[in-house]
């Protein structure tokens, strides 16, 4: 896979790329990918594709968890969302993994000083003359708070915008849910309006505001844009 001309902007970024799926027909472009962000954090932050293999590591986080995530991780109302035994979890990455194939999902995990963090998931991707998806993500309580999120969230749409090729990118986050709200309003998503009953979550139909941000929008990277605003924000604090 080729870079050029996509990274100008990224001079701390290093990006792995596996496999050289672009081009090839069929296959969605710049999957499966790792992305790195070095040096921006305290600890490097990266994200990897999902992996059967996290299942253990994926069930123990949820289940230590349970109450930090309860009130805003999507159910499906005839299951319940926490389960002890890892085949939910084999199978869940075994679906996320076919819908990367197919295009209609970049379901990664969020790394941070080389452990899992959390996850980070670009899916119900629509092409066409959308060329959308909506964005979901996730992380561990022990790295709340540190700019894990809207670093790889930053990381993840400039992927989608300048190698995977979509247009936009939308965030659907309950009113009551400030720390996420956050995490987009520091990235600069435009507040869209309310989508009544959006999501079933935490036992009831749940009502959200969509945010979302274009590739017009981010002309310039959103991790450039991202970083500059960091660096501002430290500034501002010594
Ligand atoms: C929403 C979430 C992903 C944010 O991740 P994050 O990596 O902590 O993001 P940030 O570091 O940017 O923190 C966002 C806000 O959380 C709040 N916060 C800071 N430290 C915190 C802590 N230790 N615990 C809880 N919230 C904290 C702050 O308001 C912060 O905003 P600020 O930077 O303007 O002060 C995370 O809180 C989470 O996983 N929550 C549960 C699941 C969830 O809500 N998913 C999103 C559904 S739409």
């Amino acid at each position: 896979m080729r870079y050029s001309g996509v990274l100008i902007g990224y001079p701390r970024s290093v990006l792995i790329a596996n496999g050289g799926m672009m081009g090839h027909v069929g296959r969605m472009r710049g999957w499966p990918v790792t992305i790195m962000e070095p040096a921006l954090l305290e600890a490097p932050i990266g994200l990897r594709p999902v992996r059967s293999r996290d299942a253990t590591t994926w069930r123990d986080a949820r289940v230590r968890n349970a109450d930090w995530l309860r009130r805003w991780e999507p159910t499906n109302p005839e299951t319940p969302l926490y389960r002890s035994t890892i085949s939910p979890y084999l199978s869940m990455a075994r679906t996320m993994r076919r819908e990367a194939r197919q295009g209609l999902a970049l379901p990664w995990v969020v790394t941070y000083g080389g452990q899992f963090a959390g996850q980070l998931t670009v899916g119900s991707i629509v092409w066409g003359s959308a060329r959308s998806a909506q964005v979901g993500y996730w992380i561990d309580e022990a790295y709340a708070g540190r700019n894990v999120t809207p670093t790889a969230l930053a990381m993840a749409l400039d992927h989608c915008f300048f190698v995977v090729g979509l247009h936009r990118v939308e965030a659907s986050i309950r009113p009551e849910n400030a720390a996420s709200r956050r995490v987009v309003e520091k990235l600069g998503f435009r507040e869209e309006g309310l989508r009544r009953r959006y999501l079933h979550i935490d036992g009831a139909w749940r009502d959200h505001l969509c945010y979302a941000l274009t590739v017009e929008d981010v002309s310039g990277g959103l991790l450039p844009r991202w970083r500059n605003e960091l660096s501002a924000r430290r500034a501002g604090a010594s």
